[in-house]
């Protein structure tokens, strides 16, 4: 494990660790990001020593195409995780009590020689007081320590969420998204909603469905007919 009381992000240390040819499971963890990322671009910001911040790396041993449904294994472990209810915003927001309470990056990367690693990026508002929470352009932020009302010990959370990750992505070695299927239907939290997706070209309005064995979201189109979509972002949800 890599500990680092101050960095500009874990996502890069892990990226270079794995170019060197660390196996999987390595972790890189810190108190404090300087260039936290998030998805899409976005920053990823918490104040020090407050929030749970880490890189895994994984090495997942299943074909290219199936990857795309690392970052809803991620999410499902965490919400099986968390010490409060909480749900995924597919397709990999932590959700609880209405606002964002984790976020999850994967930066899948397919190095010239040798076989794609993925670097998943986890960031859990742990500790974060109301005043100390993160200006959002979407979903407000939240934090357990809001939630739950008491302090969270983040050094045994990241233990709990390491060991369960060994697990989950070793199992995902072996049966793929599809032994992952019902356990996301426990945690989804947009399935019967009607939804705004946000679209490179366009937005469209649906009902969710829960996703395919590719993890895409199936929606239910006004027209009658059902579109699954790999890609896109929760704009709205319109009947939560
Ligand atoms: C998101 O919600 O957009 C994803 C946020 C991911 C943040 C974590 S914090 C640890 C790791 N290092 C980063 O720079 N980002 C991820």
């Amino acid at each position: 494990m890599i500990t680092r009381v101050s960095c500009p992000s874990t996502q890069d240390i892990i990226r270079e660790e794995a170019m060197l040819g660390a196996p999987a499971g390595t972790v890189a963890i810190t108190d404090h990001q300087t260039q936290g990322r998030g998805r899409r671009g976005r920053s990823w910001t918490a104040p020090a020593g407050k929030a749970l911040m880490f890189s895994y790396l994984a090495r997942p041993r299943r074909p290219l195409a199936e990857l795309g449904t690392l970052s809803l294994v991620i999410g499902i472990v965490l919400c099986e995780n968390l010490p409060i209810a909480s749900h995924v915003r597919w397709p990999n927001d932590l959700v609880a009590d209405g606002g964002k309470v984790a976020g999850v990056l994967v930066d899948l990367i397919t190095p010239r020689e040798g076989d794609p690693f993925a670097i998943v990026g986890i960031g859990i508002n742990a500790n974060i007081t109301r005043e100390e929470l993160p200006e959002t352009d979407r979903l407000p932020a939240t934090s357990l320590l809001l939630i739950s009302g008491c302090e969270i010990d983040r050094g045994a959370l990241f233990e709990r969420v390491v060991n369960a990750l060994d697990t989950a992505l070793a199992l995902f070695d072996l049966e793929g998204f599809a032994a992952f299927r019902s356990r996301y239907e426990m945690v989804d939290g947009l399935r019967g909603n009607l939804l705004v997706l946000r679209l490179p070209s366009h937005d469209i309005t649906g009902t969710a469905e829960g996703v395919d064995v590719s993890g895409r979201l199936i929606l239910r189109l006004p027209d009658g007919g059902s579109e699954a979509f790999a890609a896109g972002e929760i704009e709205r949800v319109i009947d939560p």
